[in-house]
């Protein structure tokens, strides 16, 4: 585990990576493309990091991402993505075997982290993080993706 204070500043500094790479840039599809690039690169112990848009009222579909090949629909409230997207809040799942409607994309994965992607109340999309570790993820992570996820949307034009 990363200790906080370098956890902190870590997200700090990856909030300025991405203001860099994308701040000049409107493409919804390069941006999440560079950050879950990014995202990926920079966290230790993920072995998936990615978006999925929100493409009816009812669906999310798979956009980019880094780490093995994933499912590509998801309905809203299936999965952790989509309870997420029907909570309409982010959605810390410290062991997977224990959230009883997690959708396994790589039998790997035992923690995960869902942050909406929300502009004035409308949701659209979420950014999701896997770990083969248990409760990899923390309250710090959380915070630290919504940075990065609002980032992404004040950068980003609609799909
Ligand atoms: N585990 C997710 C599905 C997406 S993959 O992790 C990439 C879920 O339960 O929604």
């Amino acid at each position: 585990m990363i200790a906080v204070d370098d956890k902190v500043a870590l997200y700090r500094d990856l909030a300025q990576q991405l203001g860099g790479l994308i701040s000049g840039e409107r493409d919804a599809i390069a941006n999440a493309a560079n950050t879950a690039a990014l995202l990926f690169a920079s966290l230790p112990d993920l072995n998936w990091a990615g978006f999925y848009f929100l493409r009816s009222p009812e669906e999310l579909v798979l956009g980019p991402f880094q780490g093995k090949p994933a499912c590509v629909r998801i309905a809203v409230g299936r999965g952790v993505c989509g309870a997420a997207v029907e909570r309409g809040q982010s959605v810390l799942v410290e062991d997977v075997h224990a959230f009883a409607d997690h959708i396994a994309c790589d039998a790997a994965s035992r923690s995960e982290l869902v942050v909406p992607l929300i502009r004035e109340r409308r949701i659209l999309g979420v950014i999701d993080l896997d770990s083969p570790l248990l409760a990899r993820f923390d309250l710090d992570d959380q915070r630290g993706i919504e940075a990065i996820a609002a980032i992404y949307v004040k950068a980003s034009a609609d799909l």
